[in-house]
């Protein structure tokens, strides 16, 4: 959305937004906001009696906002606001953005369709092939008689759906309400989901964590996809219920998985998920936030705020995304 710069900006005090995240970069953020007229601090840099107005946290903890009662949106660094929801964490009527940007989704389109193209093509069993020595083909599979199923069909969801169509892939997607978009197959809601998973030979989770979302990635559910069908979770380890994942591996149901997200982050080094042949690891990097693109998302909605207009990507705390 284009807002004049200078219906909002020659204030006579610059408003603070206060940053706090354990992956910080605060040089790449004042950089990236150099064209607003906030003054950036960090958390830990705050002063007694300090007021701020604006927030950007990854993960807030009780109390935190406390001596801030003055303060008027928290915006989140992730895409994800279910590690914001603690008990007494979030200062109540104040409204928690969630990051929508650009490299943010750009990031997540490349590692979902870099690891479907991946198995798509057979390349772990070409790989193994080669430290075998041995010179083998596989009947190739046109990517059109490959169906793609993904279970979350918001920002990301769909950025990824469009880009995977754009191979020939089949798409199915699947949400908690009715949608339309073409070119996809949509399901919704509980009902619909096993008729959904039935026609999955990748299965891509971008799913929030909610109460309604937790293990729903539970052999239950995954018995449902074809056999030899590859997982893919992105979206948060809660989903997944792990031991479910093994035993669908070993039985030969599912052919293989890419687990970006876990239970328990870092995944502890006694998982058995670690060392498991079929089973491909990634530390939570499928997709980061970048700040040059983050601010324009944040200074935007400064704007509207200071504008009286309606934020844009505020999350339902209520429902957990
Ligand atoms: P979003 O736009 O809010 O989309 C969430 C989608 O999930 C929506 O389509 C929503 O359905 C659907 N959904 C939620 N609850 C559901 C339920 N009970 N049943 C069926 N569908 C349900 O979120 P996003 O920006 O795409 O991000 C999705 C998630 O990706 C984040 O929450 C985060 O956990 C994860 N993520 C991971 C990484 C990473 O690096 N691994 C990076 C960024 C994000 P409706 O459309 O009907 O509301
Ligand atoms: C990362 O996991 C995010 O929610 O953006």
């Amino acid at each position: 959305m284009a807002i004049d710069n200078q219906v909002v900006i020659n204030r006579k005090m610059a408003e603070v937004l206060a940053i706090k995240a354990d992956f910080e970069r605060f040089d790449e953020w004042v950089q990236a906001f150099r064209e607003s007229d906030l003054k950036l601090v960090r958390w830990e840099d705050l002063k007694e009696g300090q007021a701020i107005d604006y927030a950007l946290v990854w993960q807030p903890t009780t109390g935190m906002f406390d001596p801030h009662p003055e303060i008027k949106i928290i915006f989140s660094i992730g895409a994800g606001v279910d590690h914001m929801l603690g008990e007494n964490v979030l200062p109540k009527g104040v409204p928690v953005v969630r990051m929508v940007e650009t490299n943010l989704t750009l990031g997540m389109t490349e590692y979902v369709t870099y690891q479907i193209l991946r198995h798509h093509r057979f390349m772990p069993l070409y790989e193994q092939f080669q430290r075998d020595k041995n010179w083998k083909e596989i009947i190739q599979i046109p990517a059109s008689r490959r169906n793609v199923g993904i279970m979350g069909m918001g920002v990301l969801g769909t950025a990824c759906a469009q880009v995977l169509k754009s191979f020939g892939f089949r798409l199915f997607g699947w949400s908690r309400s009715e949608k339309h978009i073409e070119g996809i197959e949509h399901y919704h809601g509980p009902e619909q989901l096993h008729t959904m998973l039935s026609y999955c030979d990748f299965l891509i989770c971008l799913l929030p964590n909610t109460q309604e979302t937790n293990h729903i990635l539970c052999a239950k559910n995954l018995m449902h996809l074809p056999k030899q069908a590859v997982l893919i979770n992105v979206g948060r380890g809660s989903l997944l219920v792990e031991n479910d994942l093994i035993t669908l591996l070993d039985s030969d149901h599912l052919s293989a998985a890419v687990l970006d997200v876990f239970q328990e982050e870092p995944l502890p080094t006694n998982s058995p998920l670690w060392n498991h042949p079929r089973i491909t690891i990634t530390p939570h990097v499928a997709s980061m936030t970048v700040p040059e693109t983050s601010a324009e998302h944040i200074w935007t909605n400064i704007k509207l705020y200071r504008l009286g207009h309606p934020l844009t990507h505020v999350a339902d705390m209520q429902r957990g995304y």
